[in-house]
C-alpha cells in the first residue's frame, strides 16, 4: 500500500487594510524610507487596528476564505493548530476562539509557539497528523497581531514587523505530493537576543514590567541576523540536498520575510534565482508566523500540480527548519 501523505489542497489569507508605510514612521521615529528599505527591503507593513481586536480576527477571515474556496464544510475539520506569538489571551488557545468562530464544531485545537519558524512547526504536526491515517482534514494557520507587542518609539524593532495571518487545508493523498521531508531546529541559547520579557510566568504584568517596556519585542539585530543567515541558509541546503532538489527542478524557494538580505543570502546558498523566489516582504513586513502562509495565498495562481518548493525559516528562540513540499494542485 502506498504511504499515505499531507498534501495542501487549499490556502487561505488575510491582512489587514491599513497600511503602515516608510514614510509615516519617519513621523514617529528617526529613520528614513531609504535605511528601511535598504536594510530590510520592507516598503509598507498592514497594521490591525481597532478596540478588543485580537490575533483571532485576522485568522478567522483567513480560514473562512479557505473554507469558501476548497468548500469545505467546517464541521468536517478534525484539528486546527494556530502557530502564533501573539495570541489573543494567555488561554484559551486562539485556535480554539477561531474553530468556534468559523463553526469546526467536531474539531479539537491548540496554538503552537515557535516565533517566526511556528507555520514550518505547525504544518509538519498536521502533516503527521494525517499521515497517521487518524485525520482526513486539517487546518494550519500562521499568524500575528506584532503591533501588540512592539514599542513605537524603538526604531531597532517597529520598523521590521507587521499584521497578518494565513492558513492551509492539509488532507490525505497517496500521491507523491504533499509534505515530502523536513529538518527542524531550536536552540534555546537565543533567547538572550530575541524575546519578550513580561507577560509570562516568570516576570507576570505588573506596573514595574510595563513601565520598564517589558512587554515590547526585545531584539539584537544583528545578532539575530547572523543566526538567521546562516542557520535558514543551512538547513535550506540540507533539505535540498538529500532530497535530490538543485536550482534545475526548485520551482519555488519560498523563505520566511524577515530582511530581504537573509532572503537572498539563503537563495544563493541553495542557487535558486530570483525570480524563483516568493517575496512580500515590501507589502508586509516581517508578520511572524504568518510570513510563509501569506505568500503561498499571494502566489497560489502560479503554481502548478507537481511543483517543488522548499520553504525555510528562522525565529525567536531559536527555531529554525526547512521543509519540502510538492505542491498538489493546479490552481
Ligand atoms: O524574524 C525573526 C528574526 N529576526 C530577524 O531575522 C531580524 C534579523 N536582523 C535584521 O534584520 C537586521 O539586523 C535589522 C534590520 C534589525 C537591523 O539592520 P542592521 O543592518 O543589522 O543594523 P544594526 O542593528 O547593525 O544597526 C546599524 C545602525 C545603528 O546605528 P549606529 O550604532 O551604527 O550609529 C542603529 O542604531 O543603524 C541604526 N538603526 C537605524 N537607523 C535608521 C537601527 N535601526 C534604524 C532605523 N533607522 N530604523
Amino acid at each position: 500500500m502506498n504511504k499515505i501523505r499531507a498534501a495542501i489542497t487549499g490556502v487561505g489569507g488575510y491582512v489587514p487594510d491599513y497600511i503602515l508605510t516608510n514614510k509615516e514612521l519617519e513621523n514617529m521615529v528617526e529613520t528614513t524610507d531609504d535605511w528601511i528599505t535598504s536594510r530590510t527591503g520592507i516598503k509598507e507593513r498592514r497594521i490591525l487596528k481597532g478596540e478588543n481586536q485580537g490575533v483571532s480576527v485576522m485568522a478567522v477571515e483567513a480560514v473562512k476564505r479557505l473554507l469558501a474556496k476548497t468548500k469545505v464544510d467546517p464541521k468536517e475539520i478534525d484539528l486546527i493548530i494556530f502557530a502564533t506569538v501573539t495570541a489573543d489571551m494567555t488561554f484559551p488557545a486562539s485556535a480554539n476562539i477561531v474553530a468556534s468562530a468559523v463553526g469546526a464544531t467536531n474539531s479539537f485545537s491548540y496554538d503552537m509557539g515557535a516565533a517566526c519558524s511556528g507555520f514550518l512547526y505547525a504544518l509538519t504536526t498536521g502533516a503527521s497528523f494525517i499521515e497517521s491515517g487518524r485525520y482526513k482534514k486539517v487546518i494550519v494557520i500562521g499568524g500575528d497581531k506584532m503591533s501588540s507587542i512592539l514599542d513605537y518609539t524603538d526604531r531597532t524593532t517597529c520598523i521590521i514587523f507587521g499584521d497578518g495571518a494565513g492558513c492551509v487545508l492539509l488532507e490525505p493523498t497517496t500521491e507523491e505530493v504533499g509534505v515530502i521531508d523536513y529538518i527542524l531546529k531550536s536552540d534555546g541559547s537565543g533567547e538572550a537576543y530575541l524575546h519578550q520579557k513580561a507577560g509570562g510566568s516568570r516576570i507576570p504584568a505588573s506596573i514595574d514590567s510595563v513601565s520598564n517596556k517589558q512587554h515590547y519585542v526585545y531584539q539584537e539585530g544583528s545578532a539575530v541576523y547572523k543566526f538567521a543567515v546562516t542557520n535558514m541558509a543551512e538547513v535550506a541546503a540540507q533539505v535540498a540536498e538529500r532530497n535530490n532538489l538543485t536550482k534545475e527542478n526548485i520551482s519555488w524557494l519560498v523563505p520566511h520575510q524577515a530582511n530581504k538580505r537573509i532572503i537572498d543570502a539563503t537563495a544563493s546558498r541553495v542557487g535558486i534565482a530570483e525570480d524563483h523566489v516568493m517575496m512580500n516582504i515590501e507589502r508586509y513586513g516581517n508578520t511572524t508566523a504568518g510570513t510563509i502562509p501569506l505568500l503561498l495565498w499571494d502566489y497560489e495562481t502560479k503554481l502548478k500540480k507537481g511543483d517543488n518548493l522548499l520553504m525555510a525559516a528562522f525565529g525567536g528562540g531559536f527555531t529554525w527548519g526547512a521543509v519540502y513540499v510538492k505542491w498538489a494542485y493546479d490552481s
